[in-house]
């Protein structure tokens, strides 16, 4: 069976990007240093408890795998907390880059899909927001994105390396099994916090910004499923693997919703009221901010199949109802 690397296995994306592969009789090998990641979300090959900027660590697992790609989702994700921690988001997303390149030029490794996010954009000024538009991000975390894009450029134009990055929008909901989902500490993605504030006592959902030039005034995001992501990963292989260029592409359904229509469907699905207070915008949020994603279509053939509201709301009521929320 082929091996494929995937580093940040054991975290929320990653844990269902080894499902997808396992059940294309592909063999994962989840590679992860487990400072945001969960042991038990890797439930499919191999683990190896390595960080990703340990190059000479990554070189001996990938020696001894023998892996025929790779795909590099590990990294910190948070854009508030980035801004407070530049050095360290960008010591993780873009040493860690480093390190995977490194390691995939020392044995010959060719092929990579790079976890990217919309988050390159910043705040763009056409929305959908397409492939061709400016990467102007307007915080570290996203700056270290739009630097590890570029690493992948200059590795590609050097002969060595097939890349293909995807730029994801908002990930959301869980896998049907119920084995694994997301269990971020601390969560800042707006379905699970709305959900826990459906359900829970003491939690209370922050709405940011109630005034937006939008249909309710609260802003709009492109919400994707899981797996619908991580099939955009198996199709960006193939793609490769046809001797095909890789491109960067925006993974979104180009359907936004609003934080409003959010609540309003979790609190149909719990059957319990949202508790929420209202603040004003933060700072570096844009009203709308919502793909393109006909370039994937086009290219990878890819179909989101579960990104719609009740869907994808309802696995992630399940998944919390199953496995409870993060330990505070
Ligand atoms: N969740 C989203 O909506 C979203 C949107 C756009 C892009 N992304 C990108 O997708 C990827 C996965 O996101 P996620 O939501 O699954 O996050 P996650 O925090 O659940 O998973 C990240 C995993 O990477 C591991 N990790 C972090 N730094 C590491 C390092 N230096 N070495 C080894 N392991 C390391 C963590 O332990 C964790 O298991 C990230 O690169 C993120 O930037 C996520």
């Amino acid at each position: 069976m082929d091996r494929i690397i995937v580093t940040g296995g054991a975290g929320y994306i990653g844990s269902h990007v080894c499902k997808a592969l396992a059940e294309r009789n592909l063999e994962p090998v989840a590679v992860d240093d487990l400072r945001t990641g969960r042991r038990e979300a890797v439930r499919w090959g191999a683990f190896e408890q390595v960080a990703v900027e340990n190059s000479d660590g990554l070189t001996q697992v990938i020696r001894r795998h023998k892996p025929v790609a790779a795909i590099h989702l590990a990294g910190l994700i948070m854009a508030g907390e980035s801004v407070a921690k530049p050095l360290e988001y960008h010591q993780a997303n873009v040493g860690g880059m480093l390190g995977l390149l490194q390691a995939m030029r020392a044995t010959g490794l060719e092929t990579l899909v790079f976890s990217s996010t919309a988050s390159v954009y910043g705040i763009p000024a056409i929305c959908p927001v397409t492939e061709a538009a400016p990467l102007a991000p307007v915080n570290p975390y996203g700056a270290s994105k739009a630097i590890c894009e570029r690493l992948l450029d200059d590795c590609a134009a050097a002969g060595w390396l097939r890349p293909q990055a995807l730029r994801y929008f908002n990930a959301c909901g869980a896998d049907d099994s119920g084995h694994i989902g997301e269990m971020h500490h601390p969560e800042t993605h707006l379905i699970p916090l709305t959900i826990r504030a459906a359900l829970e006592d003491g939690h209370v959902l922050a709405v940011h910004g109630n005034d937006y030039d939008t249909a309710d005034g609260t802003g709009i995001r492109d919400y994707v499923h899981v797996s619908d992501i991580a099939e955009a990963h198996l199709l960006a292989l193939d793609h490769l693997w046809a001797g095909k260029p890789g491109q960067p592409m925006n993974l979104g359904t180009g359907t936004g919703f609003s934080v409003r229509q959010v609540i309003a469907e979790v609190e149909r699905q719990t059957g319990c009221p949202v508790k929420m207070t209202e603040g004003p915008r933060r700072p570096g949020d844009t009203p709308v901010l919502v793909a393109d994603a006909q370039l994937a279509r086009r290219v990878l053939g890819w179909t989101p199949r579960r990104s719609d509201l009740p869907t994808m709301v309802g696995s992630a009521c399940a998944w919390h109802g199953r496995n409870g929320w993060p330990s505070e």
